[in-house]
């Protein structure tokens, strides 16, 4: 007897939005099918436009139409891959849809003027589930994120549950990282008594995709063989790590609202230097804030990374050096394609919704409790 379930995953990077079937009825999760939708530009320029915190657009207008622009892209998505596996959608028991964030503020927003404890947190994902489910004939689950935060928690990051739940091992740490826009880990334990860990390292991806396409024209560096042909410039490298995120205490979490173009070019100031050189230095940034992070968990174990970063061959050789004592590889070796460890975390997620398990871990996120998340949006 077949549990299927299909995650839809579109992160911070926006390039596109990964959906996965996935058949839990044996012991480890089962992918069987997965599709890479495309976002068309003129969506993603009004995503970025609604990501942008500094921007005074008509904000409410935009988010209503493009909520529901990324809610019937996102069931497009799921209609390719239902057909493409040749599965009816009456057989998917639910889609967890994780939404495109388009604000996470969970600590209060820093512009209210208020002091910290007086703001309200919040995050925003969107992508509307009343869509998906009218489209798809399938059962929703989404709206991860709130319910973490409304018991105090960052609402991010999520998968370090699923990460317990399909590479947790008895013998054996393990570190999962994930590389998307930002960084996470998630630490695991051998030993159950000790608690599992995680939380965002910094910026993953995104700042090295902002520079390379303000100055090459092409959306990411591709095994980021532009960067490898630049320097490290440490004097750079010291004033991008003196932000204070990278010495806060977790839990923590964090997203394009402050690592962006606008956070480097206040640091870089006037001082010119080869374009190159500065996409190194971020690759050493990304490599060396997710390095220094593990370090400070545990001195030995085993590295898995996963996320479009894991392509990156120059960021993941910058990260092993960084981490010689450790073995640095990916997910693949695992069993899992580190393409859609994201993806399928959201199937997870939407399994956990249906069988009422919880899907934070406090000991990540900062919450007072573990607590079933998500919200239902039944097709009927
Ligand atoms: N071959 C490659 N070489 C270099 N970078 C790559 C390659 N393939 C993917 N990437 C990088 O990975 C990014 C996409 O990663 P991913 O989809 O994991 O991130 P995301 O959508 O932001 O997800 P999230 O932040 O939620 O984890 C691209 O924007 C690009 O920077
Ligand atoms: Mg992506």
């Amino acid at each position: 007897m077949n549990e299927l379930y299909i995650g839809l995953m579109s992160g911070t990077s926006l390039d596109g939005i990964d959906a996965v079937l996935v058949d839990f009825c044996q012991d480890a999760p089962r992918l069987i099918g997965n599709h890479a939708q495309t976002i068309p530009n003129v969506l993603r320029t009004q995503i970025q436009q609604l990501c942008d915190a500094e921007l005074p657009a008509n904000e409410i207008n935009q988010m209503g139409a493009v909520d529901r622009q990324i809610g019937l892209l996102f069931a497009e998505a799921v209609l390719t891959l239902c057909k493409q596996s040749g599965v009816s959608p009456k057989d998917i028991k639910a889609i967890g849809s994780h939404g495109q964030t388009i604000r996470h503020y969970p600590n209060g927003h820093d512009q209210q003027g208020l002091s910290p404890n007086k703001q309200h947190g919040f995050t925003l994902q969107i992508g509307d589930a009343n869509t998906i489910a009218v489209q798809t004939g399938i059962d929703v689950v989404a709206d991860f994120r709130k319910k973490d935060v409304a018991l105090g928690g960052q609402g991010a990051p999520l998968v370090p549950a699923f990460h317990q739940y399909v590479f947790g091992d008895k013998s054996v740490d393990r570190m999962i990282v994930n590389i998307g826009g930002m960084a996470n880990l998630t630490f695991l334990p051998a030993q159950r008594e000790q608690q599992v860990t995680g939380y965002d390292t910094g910026p993953g991806n995104t700042l090295l995709d902002g520079w390379c396409i303000r100055h090459t024209n092409q959306p990411y560096d591709k095994d980021g063989s532009w960067g490898r042909s630049g320097e490290l410039n440490q004097a750079l490298l010291q004033r991008l790590l003196g932000d204070d995120y990278f010495t806060q205490a977790s839990p923590k979490s964090t997203g394009r609202e402050k690592f962006n173009l606008s956070w480097l070019e206040a640091i870089l100031g006037d001082q010119s230097m080869p374009v190159q050189d500065v996409q190194a230095t971020l690759v050493h940034l990304s490599a060396i804030s997710i390095a220094d992070e593990i370090k400070q968990i545990t001195n030995k174990g085993d590295v898995y990374l996963c996320g479009g970063g894991s392509r990156n061959g120059y960021l993941v050789e910058t990260i092993a050096l960084y981490l010689n004592e450790f073995e640095v590889m990916n997910t693949e070796v695992l069993g899992v394609n580190p393409d859609w460890v994201e993806a399928i975390a959201f199937a997870w997620l939407a399994r956990a919704y249906v069988l009422k398990q919880p899907g934070n871990m406090p000991s990540v996120t900062g919450a007072s409790r573990a607590a079933v998340l998500g919200c239902y949006f039944p097709f009927a």
